[in-house]
């Protein structure tokens, strides 16, 4: 694992950025594992600016996000596929074809997640993961005591992680209870992980990186994949 404590969320985008630009060059036609929330945000923003630089190209990628919350379509601004579309997918000259969300609105959850599975298989698995980690620990929305090993699958929310998504409602009642989400094994099987944190998260990134790979921690599972990439605005060590 490779751990970089940079100064603000700023040097956070750009370390970030370097990493999957230098993805996009190594293989323009890369499969990139994507993730919403706050922390990435930022980074979002600077591949914008470094594309309308000229200096990537979006044209061959394709994506995979890790989530979305069951019973939103992609026009509910709330959605992830929204806020996808707003902050990177319609900003830049990526093949909106190829651009992959779980469908929190399907008529039949199970066969959608078998979907999802059976598409990120098709694509060649994931080459660039990109991850946040809630202050449970949780990677996507795989919630603490999860088993380890689920593909594709529907979860309940945990009080905590509805509590935590009520930001971006305008009330608490509105946050979905449930979403579907990439299991922990197709996220390990990204070939390189890169977990953004900010300084909030120190505590529970600690003990995810050096405390006991558990369930109760979903995000310890990483300690076991060889190329994670974790940088923080937080003190850790
Ligand atoms: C979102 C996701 C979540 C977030 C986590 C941290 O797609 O997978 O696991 O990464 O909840 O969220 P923020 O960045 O808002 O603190």
């Amino acid at each position: 694992m490779k751990l970089l404590q940079v100064k603000d969320s700023e040097t956070m985008a750009r370390r970030a950025a370097d990493l999957i630009g230098a993805q996009l060059l190594l293989k323009p036609r890369c499969v990139l594992g994507l993730a919403t929330g706050s922390t990435p945000i930022e980074t979002y923003a600077e591949l914008v600016r470094r594309f309308r630089e000229g200096a990537l190209d979006f044209s061959k990628v394709t994506t995979v996000n890790l989530d979305e919350y069951c019973g939103l379509t992609g026009e509910n601004p709330q959605s992830y596929r929204y806020f996808m579309q707003q902050h990177l997918f319609g900003q830049v000259n990526i093949p909106p074809e190829n651009t992959h969300l779980p469908n929190g609105a399907a008529a039949d959850p199970a066969a959608e997640c078998a979907r999802y599975d059976q598409l990120i298989e098709e694509l060649g698995g994931v080459d660039l993961q990109l991850l946040g980690i809630g202050h449970n620990g949780h990677i996507g929305f795989n919630e603490p005591d999860t088993a380890f090993t689920a593909p594709t699958h529907q979860v309940q929310l945990k009080e905590g992680t509805i509590q935590a998504n009520a930001r971006f409602f305008s009330s608490i009642e509105e946050v979905p209870k449930a979403a579907l989400t990439m299991g922990m094994s197709a996220i390990l099987r990204a070939r390189k992980v890169l977990l953004l944190a900010g300084s909030d998260k120190a505590g529970i990134l600690r003990a995810a990186l050096y405390g006991p790979v558990t369930p109760q921690v979903p995000a310890s599972l990483l300690q076991l994949h060889p190329d994670v990439t974790v940088i923080t605005t937080g003190a850790v060590q």
